[in-house]
C-alpha cells in the first residue's frame, strides 16, 4: 500500500489499547486541546468506524464536514487551533456498520488522503480498540512519527497493552510511550488515594518491555462529567493530568 502524502503536517502520533474504554479518545482529546491551547497547530483524526466519540466528547456532534475550492473536505473546528475529522460527520447517527476490513480501509485512506488539513504541527490520530484492520491500514497510510499507548492497570486491561506492543513492534511503528489511566481516584471526602484497579501495573510492563512510561491520570470525577457533555476545561481538571500533558507534549516536541 502507497503511504500517503500528508504536506505540511509536522508529527503524526496515534494513540492505541487493546482494549475499549481505556481512555484512548479521552488522552487523544486531552493531548489535542492540550497542544491547542499551546499555540500549536493540531488535527484529531478518528478513525474509529464502529464507535467514534471524539465529536461527543469536543462537543461537536452533528456537525458535517465543508466541501474546499479544491474539492477536499474541510474538517470542524473543535477550538482555536484544532480542527477535527471524523469518521462519525461522514456516517448517519447509528448507522449499522458491519463493513468488512477493506471498506474500512478504503474509507479511513479517503478520510486521510482527502482532507485539507492546511498547515499543522502535529495530527493525532484517536484510534478503535484492539490491534485491528484499522490500525494496520493506519500505519501503513500514514508515515506516523510515533504512537502513545494507553491502558488501565487491570490485569486484562495490561494484556492487551501488550498485545497493542506487539502488534505496534510487528508494524515498526514507534512507540514513544504508555500511559496509564485510571491509576487511583482521590476520594473527595477524606483525599485518600485509592488504587481502583491495581497499582503501577503499566508503568512495571514498561520497565519490562523496555517502553517509555509518561505516568498515570487518575481518574477524574470532573473530566467524566465534562466529556459526557462535551466541554472540556483543561483549566479544570486535575493537575496530575495536565502535568502528565505538560510532559508528554514536552517529550514529543
Ligand atoms: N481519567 C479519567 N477520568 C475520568 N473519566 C475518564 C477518564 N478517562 C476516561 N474517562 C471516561 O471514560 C469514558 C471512556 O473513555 P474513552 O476515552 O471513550 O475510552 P476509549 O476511547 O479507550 O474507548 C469516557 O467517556 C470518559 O468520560
Ligand atoms: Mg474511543
Amino acid at each position: 500500500m502507497d503511504k500517503i502524502k500528508l504536506e505540511g503536517i509536522g508529527k503524526k502520533i496515534a494513540v492505541v489499547s487493546g482494549k475499549g474504554g481505556t481512555g484512548k479518545s479521552t488522552f487523544s482529546a486531552l493531548l489535542a486541546l492540550s497542544l491547542a491551547a499551546k499555540g500549536k497547530k493540531v488535527g484529531l483524526l478518528d478513525i474509529d468506524v464502529h464507535g467514534p466519540n471524539i465529536p461527543l466528547l469536543l462537543g461537536i456532534e452533528g456537525k458535517k464536514m465543508g466541501i474546499g475550492e479544491n474539492k477536499k473536505l474541510l474538517p470542524v473546528e473543535a477550538a482555536p487551533n484544532l480542527k477535527v475529522v471524523s469518521t462519525s460527520f461522514m456516517l448517519e447517527k447509528e448507522q449499522a456498520l458491519i463493513w468488512r476490513g477493506p471498506i474500512k480501509s478504503n474509507f479511513i485512506r479517503q478520510l486521510a488522503e482527502q482532507t485539507d488539513w492546511g498547515e499543522l504541527d502535529f495530527l493525532i490520530v484517536d484510534t478503535p480498540p484492539g490491534t485491528g484492520d484499522e490500525i494496520i491500514t493506519l500505519t501503513q497510510l500514514i508515515d506516523l512519527t510515533g504512537t502513545i499507548i494507553v491502558g488501565t492497570p487491570q490485569a486484562a486491561a495490561v494484556y492487551d497493552v501488550r498485545k497493542s506492543i506487539d502488534a505496534m513492534r510487528s508494524t515498526k511503528v514507534k512507540i514513544l510511550g504508555l500511559v496509564e489511566n485510571m491509576s487511583y481516584v482521590v476520594c473527595p471526602k477524606c483525599g485518600e488515594i485509592i488504587d481502583l484497579f491495581g497499582k503501577g501495573e503499566i508503568k512495571k510492563l514498561a520497565e519490562k518491555e523496555k517502553i517509555g512510561f509518561f505516568g498515570g491520570m487518575p481518574l477524574d470525577p470532573k473530566l467524566r462529567k465534562m466529556t459526557d457533555v462535551g466541554k472540556i476545561e483543561l483549566k479544570s481538571i486535575e493537575k496530575e493530568i495536565t502535568d502528565l500533558l505538560t510532559k508528554i507534549i514536552k517529550s514529543i516536541e
